[in-house]
């Protein structure tokens, strides 16, 4: 269980939240949605370290997440997987995804290359010149290397065309299936990312203003009423 407790973020004088609490089960999908600047952003960043908590707790199973140091919360099996294109550009996919992997063992490459066929199909290509869409099909291969409970995704479909969307939602489906990883996925594509998650979580402002089955919020012909 993933327990984020009374959390205050701020940015200098201005509180982004303000006494935010989330409990989430190991395994589940999740996904976060909100207007530009409501804070998911800094959510996930709060759980991965990188941002230092103004007031509350964020626990994984009791016991409390590393702060301002991200590379131990990854060691701990939470990744994160930022807006953007996160790979080394001069370096190839196959070196990436090594790279990537270098404390946990290169024993699930042949996974990945199985869940993104693109990626061996292209291990040998510089990662720079890897289309918008392959890169973040490597990101997303490289988080999945450090064998994570968890898996935090930033706005993973942003730049991406229908087609590809639905194949990167297709395949975290998979990684959930396959290894039981925990999804945290932030997105502004909120009906492809309903398809995928079983909760949704709308912030607000930096508070929570929905939180229940995605069924519900797919259903709710309403739902732009959140934002
Ligand atoms: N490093 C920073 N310094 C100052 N203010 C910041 C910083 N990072 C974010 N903010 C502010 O905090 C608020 C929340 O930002 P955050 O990035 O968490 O939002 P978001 O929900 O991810 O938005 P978006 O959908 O646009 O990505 C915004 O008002 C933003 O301007
Ligand atoms: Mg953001």
């Amino acid at each position: 269980m993933l327990e984020i407790r009374n959390l205050v973020a701020r940015y200098g004088l201005l509180t982004v939240i303000g006494d935010l609490s989330l409990s989430i089960p190991d395994g589940t999908k999740v996904g976060i949605f909100g207007h530009n600047g409501a804070g998911k952003t800094t959510l996930l960043r709060s759980i991965i370290g990188a941002h230092a908590k103004s007031g509350g707790s964020i626990t994984w199973n009791g016991e409390a997440l590393p702060e301002g140091n991200v590379p131990e919360t990854v060691s701990k099996g939470i990744a994160f997987v930022p807006q953007g294109h996160n790979v080394f550009p001069t370096l190839s996919v196959e070196q990436n995804l090594k790279i990537a992997g270098l404390p946990f063992g290169s024993d699930l490459l042949p996974e990945v290359f199985n869940l993104f066929p693109v990626l061996h199909e292209r291990r040998a290509q510089r990662a720079g010149s890897m289309s918008g869409g392959e890169q973040q099909m490597l990101a997303l291969g490289m988080a999945i290397m450090t064998r994570p409970k968890w898996l935090l995704l930033d706005e993973p479909s942003t730049g991406l065309a229908p087609v590809i969307v639905r194949n990167v939602m297709d395949r975290l489906r998979d990684v959930n299936a396959r290894f039981g990883m925990g999804l945290i996925v932030v997105e502004q594509n909120v009906p492809a990312t309903l398809k995928l998650v079983d909760r949704a979580v709308i912030i607000k402002s930096g508070g929570i203003v929905f939180d229940g089955a995605a069924a519900e919020l797919s259903a709710n012909t309403d739902l732009w009423k959140w934002f």
